[in-house]
């Protein structure tokens, strides 16, 4: 087993996975969202942490990003995916869509956001230049391919703090900025991966237009529907990665 599964919103325990146990890590930063499930999604063995919590009890700024990361290491993951529900702000992005981000511009603040701190922390610096693994990436865009299943093969994906949505203003910003989909929980958790040299690739999930991008506004039944259909076809591109 080297890769696992974390859950986004809508992902919380995929009907695909056959968990053989549950496993619960401790780590010098607290605790992680929830137990690791350790099971297989048909033959291929895989762990799965749920973002916010086995009860979706964990909002975007409260989730423990380094002890999420830290406990996959300790488990032996080298490979994480991860599942993201986001906001579409290109203009040609609709609900339904699936994007495989290849940027990300961090927006939040406040968060436990790197392994390297405290009084004994050797400094290092990271390179982001790319924040994704490209193999990873490139390993779901074959995934996708193989299932004929249409993605977005790049896109620039802006972290906001959270929990509340965006204005329409700020949406515009992030456009401005060079955004393509929004989204809570992408940073710290790309950052953290890489410093402990993991590879780390997402599946964003569009579920809704962005603030100020639909004149029908963003409603919660949108966004469910739209979280399974995307998350459908989510688990058909894992299933066969
Ligand atoms: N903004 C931020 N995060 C999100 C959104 C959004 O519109 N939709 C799903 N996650």
């Amino acid at each position: 087993m080297d890769t696992a599964i974390i859950g986004g919103t809508g992902f919380d325990a995929p009907d695909a996975l056959s968990i053989a146990r549950r496993e619960r890590v401790t780590t010098p930063y607290g605790a992680p969202s929830a137990d690791i499930a350790l099971g297989k999604i048909g033959a291929r063995a895989v762990a799965f942490l749920p973002r916010h919590g086995a009860r979706h009890n964990l909002p975007p700024q409260q989730v423990n990003y380094r002890a999420n990361i830290w406990a996959l290491q300790r488990l032996g993951i080298t490979r994480v995916i991860a599942l993201a529900a986001v906001g579409g702000i290109a203009r040609t992005l609709r609900p339904g869509d699936l994007v495989i981000p290849h940027q990300i511009i961090d927006y939040t603040w406040g968060r436990a956001h790197t392994f390297f701190d405290g009084d004994s922390a050797m400094a290092r610096h990271i390179d982001f230049t790319n924040p994704y693994s490209e193999a990873a990436r490139a390993a779901i865009l074959r995934a996708a391919d193989a299932g004929r299943i249409a993605v977005r093969r790049a896109g620039v994906y802006a972290a906001t703090q959270g929990p509340r949505l965006e204005t329409a203003a700020e949406i515009d910003r992030l456009e401005r900025d060079g955004a393509d989909i929004v989204g809570m929980t992408g940073m710290p958790e790309a950052a953290l991966a890489r410093e402990l040299d993991m590879e780390y690739a997402a599946i964003a999930m569009v579920v809704n237009p962005a603030a100020g991008r639909s004149k029908r506004g963003i409603h919660m039944e949108m966004i469910a529907k739209h979280l399974a259909i995307t998350g459908a076809k989510a688990m058909e591109i894992i299933k066969r990665l």
